[in-house]
């Protein structure tokens, strides 16, 4: 019998044998589970006294998959194959016990048991495809087998985790057994398998579902179209979908042949690796080294908001949304009751697609208060200012709030580029003051960028990230800087776009490059759709740049039905004549003769004094660390996760040559341009932002 200490032990209990694993903190399949799983189920095999066995984990979960941190790594023995192999082919039924999250290659080998049981909570799912990858242990073989290609197809592409009820419909989990007391439930499971003498049921044997869907290629096309949108530029669902194909087609071994291809092609690609590195950025991002994970936070109960505009709206659907009440302030009562009804449409609009029941809207709604009193926000611990982006209007109302909000509450704003120390020191508690700046539709987007100020104690910080978390955002720390991480950035991409234009390029020329690259849409249609007329004033606007041309002929936009695009009435942009000649008039104006920028260089000059911006926020302090960037940027901005943010793809494309891009385009850059020295020493050293500590 194995020692206690180990990962995974057997014992055995009247006729039954209970391997279980033991490997915090999700059980992941390491070298020590694998060989543990292994050694174990052969030797409850070769017991004499043991007629079934059940595999069960300790801990929060069943096993959540393959142990992400070996990738990439030489492989050790033994493989996963071989552990499942060994439960497959058991002489004895094995059944797995599942509770938490069944996983990647948790749910493969639960896969390779002969009898599958769950408490309801349970969850199953194949989230392989997160990571860039495809099940590579025989599940996209097996899943078809039980659930069939369609609903596989599904599973396989979308990594979602599907309920314990949902999986015993589908006959994914052959018995459902009460909550809290999985192991008694699978034993007694498994002696009614030996008393009712069931077979040994081996997943890959079942056949019918796959064969019937032989022959129709028309259920892969279709699926492939209806997701082509989902699915651009990247790799891993058509990697999936072929998989299916092959479980459909191919005879069992030869799909898993198939399977382990396509499997070690997605493997050693760069998107797989970035994918796998989101992943470990997303939990390393909320780690502060100076605010320990320990440090007290402050209860929020109450949330006031300021402001019920496009922002202050989003804001507060949060909060309410997990039921912490919100007051929101607004200056007069048509402004108010704007915002409220904008909130009303925007439940209602996710309960008619089925998001939330008609019953959670009211209740949501029943969280708001809509108030034209700021003394309403005294007792609230936690403000947040949502009003127009303008230092005197912002300290004014601090001023203000400082005066009213009890002592020990936290004052926040959502400012997408001011000083947060000015904010904070109008106030008479500078260290509860901090930003927090949601991105929009902000009831939609899941990042969250928290400013601290010099000021802003651990507590509020801690605090600041905490409630984000409970919200289900992604948040990530910055400092003070005009624009924080995120837009302090995308102010480098934003001039190059310009000044692209006035050298030749047209708007669309730009967006097509940065779409193409992956991004939703590029600079351009990304105003359109914010509206030109954000900070653009009618009073003072002086025909300067082709922007405020445009807003002069109030083509302010989408909202208006044109800008630098024309927009039909289903907003569908089309590239416009009247555009086109702003453009050129200007190019005119600047003295220039339009010549013709390839793409290559306007994704360059688009994206590495980006990442040049980056490399100075690093040496700011600004960032805690190069992958937070690239959480604000996957998670903020759009940027493709397969290519991992402006970090990592500044790793792939290598230091050297982004420095050396920078300097050959030097001259256009504009005059304020000055290359990062770490981005220059980085290159010069061979580094890599990845390995930056
Ligand atoms: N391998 C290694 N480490 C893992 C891991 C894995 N598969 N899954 C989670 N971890 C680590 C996390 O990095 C984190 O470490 P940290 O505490 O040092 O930051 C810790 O476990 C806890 O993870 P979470 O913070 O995510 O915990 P939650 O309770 O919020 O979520 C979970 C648990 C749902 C299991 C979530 O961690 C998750 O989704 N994990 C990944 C699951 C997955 O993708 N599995 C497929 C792997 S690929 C595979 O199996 C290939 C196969 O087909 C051959
Ligand atoms: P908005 O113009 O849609 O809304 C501002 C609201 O604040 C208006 O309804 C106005 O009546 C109200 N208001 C003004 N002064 C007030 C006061 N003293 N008390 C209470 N309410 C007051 O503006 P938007 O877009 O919501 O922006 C708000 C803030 O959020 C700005 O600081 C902006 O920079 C920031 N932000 C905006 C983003 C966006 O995409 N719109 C993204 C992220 C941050």
């Amino acid at each position: 019998m194995s020692s206690s200490d180990a990962v995974v032990k057997l014992t055995v209990d009247g006729e039954i044998g209970v391997v279980t694993v033991n490997s915090p903190p999700v059980n992941a399949l390491s070298q020590a589970v694998r060989q543990g799983i292994l050694e174990n189920i052969n030797q409850a095999v070769a017991h004499e006294q043991v007629k079934a066995i059940v595999l069960i984990c300790d801990g929060r979960t069943f096993i959540a998959g393959a142990d992400i941190t070996e990738f990439g790594k030489p492989p050790k023995a033994p493989s996963l194959q071989e552990a499942q192999n060994a439960i497959e082919n058991a002489s004895k039924p094995v059944i797995a016990a599942i509770h938490g999250t069944a996983l990647g290659g948790g749910l493969e080998v639960a896969l390779c048991c002969h009898y599958r049981v769950a408490v309801p909570s349970a969850k199953c799912g194949l989230p392989e495809v997160k990571l860039g990858l495809l099940p590579g242990a025989g599940g996209t073989q097996r899943l078809p087998r039980i659930v069939g290609p369609q609903k596989a197809m599904e599973m396989v592409t979308s990594g979602q985790h599907v309920g314990a009820k949902q999986c015993h419909a589908m006959g994914l989990v052959d018995e459902l057994v009460a909550e809290g007391e999985l192991l008694s439930g699978a034993m007694a499971f498994a002696r009614k398998v030996l008393a009712e003498n069931r077979p040994l049921r081996k997943v890959r044997d079942s056949d019918d579902k796959v064969v019937a869907a032989r022959g129709k290629p028309e259920l892969f096309d279709d699926f492939r179209k209806a997701q082509a949108r989902k699915f651009r530029g990247f790799d891993a669902p058509e990697f999936n979908i072929r998989c299916i194909e092959a479980a459909v087609n191919l005879p069992f071994d030869e799909g898993l042949k198939r399977e382990r291809e396509l499997f070690s092609q997605l493997m050693q690609g760069t998107q797989s690796a970035a994918q796998r590195y989101v992943f470990f950025a997303e939990r390393q991002v909320w780690k502060i080294p100076d605010v320990p994970e320990a440090t007290p936070q402050i209860p929020i109960t109450k949330v006031g908001v300021l402001g019920a505009g496009t922002m202050g709206g989003g804001i507060s659907m949060n909060f309410a949304s997990v039921g912490i009440p919100v007051t929101i302030v607004e200056t007069n009562q048509a402004a108010l009751d704007r915002g409220l009804a904008t909130i009303r449409r925007n439940y209602e609009n996710t309960a008619k697609r089925g998001g939330i029941t008609t019953e959670q809207v009211e209740q949501r709604m029943a969280q708001l208060t809509g108030t034209l009193d700021l003394n309403a926000l005294a007792d609230c611990d936690l403000v947040i200012e949502a009003v127009f982006e303008d230092m005197a209007i912002k300290k004014e109302v601090f001023a203000k709030l400082d005066g009213i909000v009890k002592q020990g509450a936290i004052l926040a704003s959502n400012t997408s580029y001011l000083d947060i120390n000015e904010i904070a020191s109008v106030t008479k508690r500078p260290e509860w003051v901090i930003g927090m700046h949601f991105f929009s539709p902000a009831n939609v987007m899941r990042l969250l960028e928290v400013v601290r100020g010099e000021k802003t104690s651990k507590t509020t910080i801690a605090t600041a990230m905490g409630i984000g978390k409970k919200i289900g955002k992604i948040a990530a720390l910055a400092g003070v800087c005009h624009g924080f991480i995120g837009n302090r950035m995308l102010r480098a991409r934003s001039l190059q776009a310009n000044a692209m234009l006035l050298e030749g390029a047209m708007p669309w020329d730009v967006d097509r490059v940065i779409y193409d690259f992956g991004m939703p849409m590029g600079p351009f249609a990304m105003s359109d759709l914010a509206g030109l007329d954000i900070g653009w004033n009618k009073d003072t606007t002086s025909s300067s740049t082709v922007r405020e041309v445009l807003c002069e002929m109030d083509r302010r936009g989408q909202k208006t039905g044109a800008g630098f695009y024309d927009y039909d009435d289903k907003r569908v942009a089309q590239p416009s004549p009247v555009t086109e000649k702003i453009v050129r008039e200007f190019v005119a104006k600047a003295g220039n003769v339009a010549r013709e920028i390839s793409q290559q260089e306007i994704l360059e000059r688009c994206l590495y004094p980006m990442i040049n911006e980056a490399a100075k926020i690093l040496e700011e302090g600004i960032a805690i660390r190069p992958s937070d960037i690239d959480i604000v940027y996957v998670n903020g901005y759009g940027w493709p996760v397969y290519r991992g943010g402006p970090m990592f793809y500044a790793d792939t494309v290598g230091l050297a040559n982004v420095v050396a891009s920078l300097k050959a385009h030097a001259a256009r850059l504009g005059p304020d341009f000055t290359i990062s020295p770490l981005l220059e020493r980085m290159a010069a050293e061979g580094k890599r932002f990845q390995d930056m500590k």
